[in-house]
């Protein structure tokens, strides 16, 4: 039957590199495969963790359930407000501004959350305002940006490909001429995907200019935790903006740092600075973003979360699971940097142990990526980005040897190209 016309009218997308390159690898059964695609984290078999004190805590909430204690009434559209005032205290600590200042919501992990971030800036940026990304960034921020209502989105430097480090003056130059009103999207720690971040100092300097050039800040928290093992110093970038007082709003993911994936556990905050400012901005993504999206959270991933950040227990708990997982990173980073320095592998490989977080971007070209799926079933973005926490000793070894491989033979590139 013919495609119905009106149908027919929408445009045929793809999906982005990341679930395209994840599906790939899925449809993938063969026993040698090592599948680093998606940023999730991986124990030591390359299977999916749950932390023990996530466990404990979703125990404790089904028990309330079935003694009657709890229930499954819808949640406010806001969310659960005392999972947003942990989450805000974790990333702010001693430079939290007062909380009756912070408009928070309850947000579908750090997408959800940068969408209402996107949406309610959109509305106050003047019009055409421009929002702007870092050149490489999750490939999900212009979209969201795009649907939330940006028609300018535009790239600034940030990775200098031949040191494998930061641009940190062309970043800066590139931002030099964002006008009043400008929304900066910036990543707090582990910078996905290089892995690649500022500095104390750049950052402080980052927030002076964002505050003096009036740009609204928005902060993706996917990693705190992972970038240094060390949750303070991760979330450095956003106390320095709060310590600036930059009209800013945070985007906390516990999808990583707790393994809440698929409970969309996140949390929105806008810094506004005055209380009447956050009454307004609070209602007007409640009423404008909220409610016609998805009218209300859903309810046990923060109720999880809350456990976990405000029990005396679970909390120190949680803390050491989180090093023990960032450990393994920086583990299976120097495992596979020592094969490289051992095998002599051509090109420089520092950036392997140097950049930090759940990725690494190692700087091969998109012929080498193929080649490496074809030859060796080995998946990672086109791009180069491998998320470290799917490799594991064994296979960052495997890992190694194939990239040596590839790198020297110039037949490995010669199969047949990655439709992706
Ligand atoms: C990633 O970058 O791999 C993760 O944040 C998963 C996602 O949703 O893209």
């Amino acid at each position: 039957m013919a495609m119905n016309p009106y149908l027919a009218k929408l445009p045929a997308l793809k999906m982005d590199s990341i679930l395209e390159t994840a599906q790939l690898a899925k449809a993938d059964n063969h026993p040698q495969k090592i599948d680093v695609v998606v940023g999730a984290y991986r124990d030591g078999n390359a299977k999916p963790y749950i932390l023990p004190s996530v466990l404990e805590a979703e125990r404790r909430l089904l028990a309330q359930l079935a003694a009657g204690q709890r229930n499954k009434e819808y949640e406010p559209t806001e969310g659960f407000q005392p999972f947003c005032e942990a989450a805000v205290k974790l990333l702010y600590g001693s430079d939290l501004p007062p909380m009756d200042t912070i408009a928070k919501l309850a947000a579908l992990s750090g997408t959800g959350a940068v969408r209402i971030a996107a949406a309610v800036f959109a509305a106050t940026a003047p019009a055409g305002s421009t929002i702007y990304c870092s050149k490489e960034t999750w490939p999900n921020h212009f979209p969201v940006a795009r649907q939330s209502g940006f028609k300018n989105c535009v790239s600034y430097r940030y990775f200098e490909p031949k040191t494998k480090g930061l641009d940190y003056d062309g970043m800066m130059s590139d931002l030099a001429g964002a006008a009043p009103g400008s929304v900066v999207i910036v990543h707090g720690a582990g910078h996905n995907p290089t892995g690649v971040d500022l500095s104390t100092a750049q950052w402080d300097q980052f927030a002076s200019i964002a505050k003096s050039k009036q740009w609204f800040v928005i902060l993706d928290s996917a990693y705190q935790g992972y970038a240094s093992g060390d949750l303070e110093r991760d979330g450095y970038g956003a106390r320095a903006l709060a310590r600036a007082k930059v009209f800013s709003a945070s985007c906390q993911s516990f999808a990583k740092n707790m393994g809440l994936y698929g409970d969309r556990c996140g949390c929105v905050a806008f810094l506004a600075w005055d209380k009447a400012a956050a009454t307004r901005v609070l209602n007007y993504a409640k009423a404008a973003v909220a409610r016609p999206m998805y009218s209300s959270p859903p309810i046990i991933g923060y109720r999880i979360a809350h456990i976990v950040l405000t029990d005396p227990v679970l909390r120190p708990q949680w803390e050491l699971e989180l090093q023990a997982m960032s450990a393994r990173i920086r583990r299976v980073r120097k495992i596979l940097f020592d094969e490289l320095q051992r095998l002599k592998t051509p090109g420089k490989w520092d950036h392997v142990v140097s950049q930090i977080g759940m990725f690494s971007y190692l700087g091969i070209t998109t012929a080498d990526v193929d080649a490496l799926r074809l030859r060796y079933h080995i998946y990672m973005l086109p791009e180069g980005r491998v998320s470290m926490a799917g490799l594991n000793d064994e296979s960052a070894v495997r890992f190694a040897r194939a990239l040596d491989d590839v790198l020297r033979n110039p037949q490995a590139k010669k199969q047949q190209p990655s439709k992706l």
